[in-house]
């Protein structure tokens, strides 16, 4: 950490007490912002992933233009299960990325290859190599990968769904397949998260995206007890790993006591609520509805001193949206945001100091 300008995120990940509360934005690497766009228009999606220059370009654009306190690299949690085997098409205005040939078998399942990252994912190593030296101590850079469960849900649907109708029917029908499909993610994704620990990326986060279209036992059954396996898999306690769990408000607890260093908090969750129920278990990143981000900064400035108030002046903190930024955000209204947490953090952490 010595090496660090802004150590303001990896402290507030510790729990450590700050000067004002880190920001940063899931999704701040994309399309709102025109400079992305204007690269974008010249490569499509995964040309960009799979070329570090690019990667590393498009991540520090949030950084030097919005003054966010992290940088996370730019990828997607797509590219594991296209090198376990799958086939990846992102074609343009067709929707989001899908997979040409979904699993639906036992036999399907067994086929899936272990990736060796250094080799079949060593793009994403590049990326966090070059983009930590090229960020020269700046913010910090996290690593980031999807969970099990929610690489499941795509890797047997094909693709995003409304209702996960085919995973939920096998995971009724055959839980055994599902778990045996679980158990080899988290071994691909504790091998590749150890890489990019291993690559230079001083914090990670595990994106649980469709954790939330389970009921709470099968949750814990399924989602969180296939991330607790990737968790095992990673050096004990080297950087801070955050889990960030869609629509899981129902299993904080369990989620802070899976050894998550930061539980992501998405806007569906009061603060207040969140920080009482994980207690001293775990710091806590979030929340503001990212579509907040459409009113004028004095209605963003509002929104983000009521969260501030409801966590309350103990450390453990990360401001961030609850979920990622829409793409038709308004960049000003992007960069407002940031100021007014970096601003009224600064005074609130002031004002609890002096009472
Ligand atoms: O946070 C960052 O800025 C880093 C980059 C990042 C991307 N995807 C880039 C991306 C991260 C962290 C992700 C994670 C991701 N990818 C998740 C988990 C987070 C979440 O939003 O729930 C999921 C579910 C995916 C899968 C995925 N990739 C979808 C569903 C889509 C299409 C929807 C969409 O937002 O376009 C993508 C494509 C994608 N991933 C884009 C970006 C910038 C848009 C691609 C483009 O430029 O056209």
């Amino acid at each position: 950490m010595s090496d660090l300008k802004n150590p303001l995120f990896l402290q507030a990940c510790r729990r450590e007490p700050v000067n004002r509360t880190p920001v940063w934005m899931m999704r701040q690497a994309g399309r709102y912002l025109p400079q992305y766009r204007a690269i974008r228009a010249k490569n499509d999606f995964l040309t960009m992933c799979k070329t570090p220059e690019l990667a590393s370009e498009v991540s520090i654009q949030p950084v030097d233009i919005l003054g966010v306190d992290a940088c996370i690299i730019f990828s997607d949690i797509l590219v594991v299960p296209e090198a376990m085997g799958l086939k990846l098409v992102v074609e343009e205005g067709k929707g989001g990325p899908r997979f040409t040939n979904p699993i639906r078998s036992r036999t399907d399942i067994e086929k899936l290859a272990i990736p060796d990252p250094a080799r079949e994912l060593k793009f994403v190593l590049d990326a966090i190599r070059m983009t930590r030296k090229a960020l020269d101590g700046r913010v910090p850079l996290i690593g980031f990968s999807g969970s099990p469960w929610t690489l499941a849900a795509y890797m047997i649907e094909g693709g995003g769904s409304r209702t996960f109708r085919t995973i939920k029917e096998m995971l009724y029908v055959n839980p055994r397949d599902v778990h045996f499909l679980l158990e080899k993610l988290a071994e691909a994704t504790g091998a590749y998260l150890k890489a990019i620990i291993e690559a230079g990326a001083q914090a990670v986060q595990i994106f649980d995206s469709w954790g939330g279209i389970l009921p709470p036992h099968e949750f814990r059954e399924f989602s969180l007890r296939s991330i607790r396996h990737v968790l095992s898999l990673l050096p004990t306690r080297s950087v801070p790993v955050i889990v960030f769990c869609r629509e899981c408000g129902h299993s904080l607890e369990d989620i802070a006591e899976s050894g998550a260093d930061v539980v992501g908090i998405d806007w569906a969750t009061d603060l207040g609520v969140a920080r009482r129920r994980v207690g001293s278990k775990a710091a806590l990143q979030g929340n503001l509805d990212p579509a907040v981000l459409y009113a004028p900064p004095k209605t963003i400035r509002e929104h983000v001193v009521r969260i501030l108030e409801q966590f309350g002046p103990h450390p453990g903190h990360i401001f961030n949206l609850g979920h990622g930024i829409h793409p038709d955000t308004p960049v000003d209204n992007a960069k407002a945001f940031i100021d007014a947490v970096k601003e009224e953090s600064s005074r609130f952490h002031a004002s609890a100091r002096s009472s």
